[in-house]
């Protein structure tokens, strides 16, 4: 039999169903404006927050890095991978997240492969938010702990989940602290509230809050002002902080546990000393001035409020993250290629990433994003989404 029919019947229901993708191949940087087939088109889609990607002090780093170091580090952390640009860039980001330790691993995505399965043995319980982000899902399954999914946000029937969970060893309540499709903030003071009641861990993944949320962008537990209360912090470097990777934010006896037991720290090379560099160059930059968060923040809400006005269906966005909410797949692609036309880039985002009926655009504000940048982008979306009959 040729395995090969097997992948085109898929393809071809992908396609049929309207879910079916090309890459598109950006000819430019993470700008504000990039190039696609030669054509200059507004970014409404990236994770690049700040704009860090592209910042000249993080690009000096790199370069710095790479005349000191090379470019590879030479093998995973635990042989010759660890260089003293990790070990400091594991330093400030503890302190910058006002955390005893920090260790750093390839992207949030293994972060959260290598975390859970390390912290979560046979004897515990995982609790676990409705829309947490797939690599939480991912590394949940590589747990031999049991599992517990509340509705999201739904703090009653997380309180009812730890009522019936007590015989556990452990309990570890996980959530992202922004949520990825949503834009919506988790509420972290209550979850914090009923992790102490019931003597539960907290774990927060902000992979989209870490350079957003909270005082020069320091994440959702400085946002609620519950230092000392959340046992595990995990961020990436790869959105607002503008490189790659992720990190684990915590105790000092977390951080040597999983220096023994998280595989993809373990068996894996390490990031690039520039990689290393530009991040540490990230939290400089941080930590220096609170004015790219603040710029972020006005730009979101402005942009957001503006949509609002016009009619659109923003879901539960309270963050730069706004998606507008389309439904039908196949539709919502279409919509996403039409503001294309229009010289906008909004990614469409369809089942099964969301629900069936939820497709939506989903767009992201940047602290780069200029008043003439966003009337560009409102004049695309009232001008489609009019053709479209999403507004009237
Ligand atoms: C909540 C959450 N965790 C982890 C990740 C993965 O992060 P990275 O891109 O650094 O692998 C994402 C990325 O979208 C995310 O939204």
């Amino acid at each position: 039999m040729n395995y090969l029919n097997d992948l085109a019947a898929d393809i071809a229901g992908w396609k049929r169903d309207g879910r079916y993708r090309t890459l598109k191949i950006w000819e430019s940087g993470s700008e504000t404006w990039m190039h696609l087939n030669g054509r200059p088109i507004l970014q409404m889609s990236s994770n690049n927050y700040l704009g860090l990607a592209t910042h000249p002090k993080l690009k000096q780093a790199a370069i710095q890095a790479i005349e000191k170091y090379g470019v590879g580090s030479g093998s995973v952390r635990t042989i010759t991978g660890t260089l003293d640009i990790h070990d400091e860039l594991e330093r400030e980001l503890a302190k910058f997240k006002g955390t005893e330790a920090a260790l750093v691993f390839q992207s949030g995505f293994t972060t959260n492969q290598g975390a859970l399965a390390s912290i979560l043995g046979a004897e515990d319980v995982v609790i676990s938010d409705e829309l947490n982000h797939a690599s939480i899902i991912d590394g949940i399954r590589l747990t031999k702990a049991s599992r517990k999914i509340f509705a999201h946000k739904d703090m009653d029937q997380l309180e009812a989940v730890l009522k019936e969970t007590q015989h556990h060893r452990k309990r570890v309540i996980v959530t992202d602290g922004v949520f990825s499709m949503d834009g919506d903030i988790a509420p972290l003071p209550h979850i914090v509230q009923l992790a102490e009641t019931y003597e539960a861990i907290v774990y927060v993944d902000d992979a989209h809050a870490s350079g957003v949320l909270g005082k020069n962008g320091k994440g959702s537990t400085d946002h609620f002002g519950l230092h000392g209360r959340v046992h595990i912090q995990i961020g990436t470097l790869s959105k607002a902080i503008g490189a790659v990777g992720g990190y684990v934010a915590g105790a000092q006896l977390l951080k040597e546990h999983l220096i023994h037991t998280a595989r993809p720290f373990l068996f894996s090379t390490s990031q690039p000393p520039a990689v290393a560099a530009t991040c540490l160059a990230a939290i400089q930059v941080l930590q220096e001035s609170t004015d790219l968060v603040t710029r972020l923040w006005n730009n979101a809400n402005g942009f957001r409020a503006d949509l609002k006005q016009l009619g659109f269906d923003t879901g539960a966005s309270e963050t730069p993250i706004i998606p507008i909410i389309v439904g039908d797949p196949a539709l919502t692609m279409r919509f996403s290629d039409r503001l294309l036309e229009e010289g906008v880039f909004a990614q469409g985002i369809v089942y099964p990433t969301v629900a069936a009926d939820k497709g939506r655009v989903r767009l992201i504000v940047t602290a780069q994003h200029t008043e003439d940048d966003l009337s560009f982008a409102l004049h695309a979306l009232s001008k489609v989404g009019r053709e479209f009959g999403l507004i009237s």
